[in-house]
């Protein structure tokens, strides 16, 4: 479970603050609940930890047997933005970060980014290996993903055959329409879809995230369990209420404060894509109308030692949020050193782990006298139950912050304009009258 602590808050509001941010908190808890709010139409998000049923937990490891059974060792993953960071979040912080389990399919992304070298690059680790794929697009016509994947689907239609790649290829995307929905009935892909009334980035819990951590070897199961049970908890409508106390502390350190920038902080680099899923979430959802928090992220103590003298020292728009992981799963004690010329026989015998969190509380006092507000959200450990509890946490937090802020928290009408300057730069049919247009700019 997910527990929030605003002791390092304490010095810069005053109880009475943080006591109206909750009030106006609690009435964006009726909106998200009521589903009378803007953008009630992509709530499905809220029950997927209890609505998912077991049969299509069994199709995403039937995905995965059946690969197994032809030999698959590597899933490229196609997809961008909710369609991949919620994946690549969940197993980047459950995988081992540098051995691959004998006989675990590896995943690896693409179509995230536009990048020729690091497609190039790519598919020279799919020659190398047994590949499938997985391409995920809920509208089914977005560039990037599209693009990588005419390029592995050709490669695997020529090293495989058009029937047994049609075999290693699974589409996740609408039910009734778009380019990839299309031209997976053709093809006769296997396919699962995303609802309609979920977004992409609330999209993790339904099968965009659930088939690639599921490849990956991950229990889903313990993720719907964490989600379900953190759920439960937030639906309590009061103070207490973690996720209420969350989107209060934010919007009032941002409208009465001027803290206009949140940085989600790590003391583990398993975590740096559950920062990376989180901006988007809240960048996403928050930031429009010329409004927002502009979401950041850190890895510490790596990023000390390149962000800390900003965030100690620059100027003072920022506050924290410490993702803070009460266990270690694993344990490297130090040793003793008869010649002591490194002079750190003064931690010998304390444990790696200890060190970190002496890191910790040392930044959290030195941020503090520094001007940095510090939130801390915890949970016990790194594994899918509490990972699920993290993702519903911060999605229900999410929604309830961003009617605090007064928008939408489910559109994002503000990331259509570079693909229209795009499409026309590419000149691609129907964006004829805008090419004329940016050439002129040009
Ligand atoms: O959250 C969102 O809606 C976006 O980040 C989308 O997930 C992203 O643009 C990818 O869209 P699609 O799944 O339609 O390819």
């Amino acid at each position: 479970m997910v527990i929030v602590d605003f002791g390092g808050c304490s010095s810069f509001v005053k109880d009475a603050e943080f006591k109206l941010w909750k009030e106006k908190a609690l009435e964006a808890f009726d909106v998200l609940e009521s589903e009378k709010g803007e953008g009630n139409d992509f709530l499905g998000w809220k029950t997927l930890p209890v609505d998912t049923p077991e049969s299509l937990i069994a199709d995403c490891e039937a995905v995965r047997d059946d690969w197994k059974g032809l030999g698959v060792d590597l899933a490229v993953v196609i997809g961008i933005g909710g369609s991949y960071l919620g994946a690549r979040c969940a197993i980047e912080a459950l995988s081992h970060q540098f051995v691959r389990p004998e006989g675990a399919i590896q995943v690896v992304f693409a179509g995230n980014n536009l990048s020729e070298e690091y497609l190039a690059e790519l598919m020279d680790l799919v020659r190398e290996r047994d590949a499938a794929c997985v391409v995920i697009s809920k509208s089914g016509t977005t560039t990037e993903p599209a693009v990588a994947f005419r390029v592995v689907k050709e490669y695997l239609e020529g090293k495989y055959g058009k029937a047994e790649a049609a075999r290693r290829i699974v589409a996740i995307t609408d039910e009734h329409k778009g380019a990839l929905k299309t031209l997976s009935n053709q093809e006769g892909y296997r396919s699962f879809i995303v609802p309609d009334n979920v977004g992409g980035r609330f999209s993790v819990l339904t099968p965009v995230g659930l088939l690639p951590i599921v490849l990956a070897g991950f229990d889903v199961r313990a993720m719907l369990k964490g989600a379900a049970d953190e759920r439960e908890a937030l639906l309590k409508k009061c103070e207490c209420n973690p996720a209420v106390q969350y989107a209060a502390m934010r919007n009032l350190l941002y409208s009465v404060y001027g803290k206009k920038v949140e940085i989600l902080v790590s003391y583990n680099p398993k975590f740096q894509y559950l920062g990376e899923w989180w901006k988007q979430l809240y960048g996403e959802s928050e930031g429009k109308d010329g409004k927002g928090i502009f979401p950041a992220s850190v890895n510490f103590t790596t990023d000390l030692h390149s962000m800390g003298q900003f965030i100690q020292d620059g100027d003072r728009v920022m506050f924290e949020t410490v993702v803070k992981i009460e266990k270690s799963r694993r344990e490297v004690v130090i040793g003793t050193d008869g010649q002591n010329l490194d002079q750190l026989n003064y931690l010998a015998g304390k444990r790696v782990e200890h060190c970190n969190a002496m890191a910790a509380l040392g930044t959290k006092l030195a941020h503090i006298d520094g001007g940095v507000p510090q939130l801390e959200v915890s949970v016990e450990q790194i594994d899918e139950y509490n990972l699920g509890a993290i993702f519903y946490f911060f999605e229900f937090a999410c929604g309830i912050s961003a009617y605090v802020l007064g928008v939408n928290p489910f559109n994002q009408p503000g990331v259509e304009a570079y693909k229209k300057n795009m499409f026309a730069l590419l000149r691609k049919p129907g964006y004829e009258a805008q090419t004329e247009e940016i050439l002129k700019r040009i």
